[in-house]
């Protein structure tokens, strides 16, 4: 599919693919090169105080890979900031021909640099070329460098995780009411939707100009902060998903996931909404990232790891945490923390019963570990989602079997509309080229690139006139959705 715009990339440098380049990549790299120095540095401790030879040599070994990791990402570093061309990765894991043909064809543009490539393709290569460092070597093929910064933020978000687990409780005692009225079920998915979609708020990625306590305030569940916050949703489809989804009985329904902590709490809390107290849906697939992806994305054991940590509350959000969050709790937070053992007992046991499942075992290895990881591939490709059919014809076939495919995030996003200078007065099945039609699609979305579709013109004119930069600056939303045609 052809596109009649081109994509946004840092040659305009008054946009946010620009600042990326020039900010936010060095940022994040060198958060990756501190974390791996780091874990070098209590190794070298570690193996000092050890006798056995064997295990020294080992731990030897680890020091001098990670040295290797610290020292490529540093020459990462060096050539993005002076615009040089982007390397071809060599590894056997997933895509690696993916990303270097359309690198080929980027130098025969001659825009293979990182200040020239469309932005959408050099940030995906980013991550996959990380991930190919890792790959090289025997001790680090397993390592996120994002894990311990994604369980940071996750201890962050206590008051919000326990706010919500305590709605969830009190939801149990209008269960009755629920059943018999349609009208409070519709007000309840309201709340739900605009929920998951503020819990897009929490991306690690965006920390780079976002401070910890503006996405504190974003975070926030009151119903009064949602209405307040309702103003900022540019386009609302909220009716139309919902006269959609009344429509179906036992349906499943999809999440392309985005981040992993409060905003997967969020996905996981709008899955058990759907299935615990609607008729409409009686399964959940949940589609995970298989490398360490936009920092904060979730990866098989992210999931695992989540529901861990949220099954024992008070000893993951109560032990020592670098966030004000740390404080004694009282006996409301005791019964919230009560609330939420049985909130995620009920999701364990609709992992167990397959109401909830992802695409892949749970225990796929990073990488994917060959066909283990197959049907999870497709998320970690550069491609923009208007290929889909094409690239991946098994994964659209799957899909169309869902009465509802949610797709989270800015990533996912940028991904849908081919991250295209659409004018932001494009319709949302427009941008969606080949892809509308194939599934139903929902996107929530919390604006954090320049791409945008589907809002009113005179708004979009309104706001671009203004200073603040509602396209990136996270404050606003997007609530995207069009059916399946006939
Ligand atoms: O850096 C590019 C970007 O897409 C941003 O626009 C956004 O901050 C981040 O990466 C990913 O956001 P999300 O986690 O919502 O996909
Ligand atoms: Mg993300």
């Amino acid at each position: 599919f052809q596109a009649p715009y081109p994509p946004y990339d840092p040659t305009d440098k008054k946009g946010f693919s620009y600042d990326t380049v020039v900010t936010r990549w060095p940022i994040i790299i060198t958060s990756i090169i501190d974390e791996v120095h780091n874990v070098c540095h209590f190794l070298v401790l570690e193996s000092q105080s050890l006798e056995d030879e064997a295990k020294k040599a080992s731990i030897g070994e680890r020091i001098k890979e990670g040295n290797e990791i610290v020292a490529k990402i540093s020459k990462l570093k060096y050539e993005m900031a002076r615009d040089r061309a982007l390397e071809l990765i060599h590894d056997e894991e997933p895509h690696a021909d993916v990303y270097n043909e359309e690198l080929k064809k980027l130098e025969e543009d001659k825009r293979n640099t990182w200040f020239t490539a469309p932005w959408l393709y050099a940030e995906c290569y980013l991550y996959r070329l990380l991930r190919s460092y890792f790959v090289a070597t025997t001790q680090w093929k397993d390592y996120d460098p994002f894990r311990l910064s994604k369980l940071k933020m996750f201890k962050g978000s206590k008051a919000s995780i326990l706010k919500i687990a305590t709605t969830m409780h009190e939801l149990e005692k209008t269960r009755l009411e629920l059943e018999a009225d349609p009208s409070k079920r519709e007000a309840l998915f309201n709340e739900m939707v605009q929920m998951c979609l503020w819990g897009n708020a929490t991306d690690l990625s965006l920390l780079t100009h976002m401070t910890e306590e503006d996405i504190r305030n974003l975070q926030t569940v009151e119903k009064e902060a949602q209405a307040a916050r309702s103003k900022f949703i540019l386009k609302d489809d909220q009716q139309k998903v919902w006269n959609h989804l009344e429509a179906q009985n036992g349906a499943r329904v999809d999440f392309v996931l985005d981040n992993s902590g409060f905003e997967l709490f969020t996905d996981l809390v709008f899955a058990d909404f759907l299935v615990t107290y609607t008729p409409h849906v009686d399964t959940v697939v949940f589609h995970p990232k298989l490398i360490p992806w936009f920092v904060s994305d979730v990866l098989p054991p992210d999931f695992t790891e989540t529901l861990t940590l949220l099954a024992d509350g008070p000893t993951t959000f109560t032990s020592p945490s670098p966030t004000p969050s740390s404080t004694p709790f009282d006996t409301s937070t005791e019964e919230s923390f009560a609330h939420l053992a049985s909130l995620v007992q009920r999701w364990q046991k609709y992992i167990d019963d397959g109401v909830f499942k992802l695409p892949v075992p749970l225990d796929t290895p990073l990488g994917g570990g060959g066909e283990k990881g197959r049907k999870a591939e497709f998320w970690t490709t550069p491609y923009p989602y208007w290929d889909m059919e094409k690239l991946d014809g098994e994964l659209v076939k799957d899909l169309k079997e869902s009465g509802l495919v949610i797709f989270k995030g800015d990533l996912n996003y940028r991904k849908l509309t081919g991250d295209i200078k659409w004018p932001a007065w494009t319709p949302f099945n427009e941008a969606l080229g080949p892809l509308a039609g194939a599934f139903p699609l929902l996107s929530l979305r919390t604006n954090k690139a320049d791409v945008a579709v589907g809002v009113p013109k005179e708004v979009a004119e309104r706001l671009d006139a203004a200073e603040e930069p509602w396209r990136v600056n996270g404050r606003y939303a997007l609530i995207s959705f069009v059916p399946a045609s006939a």
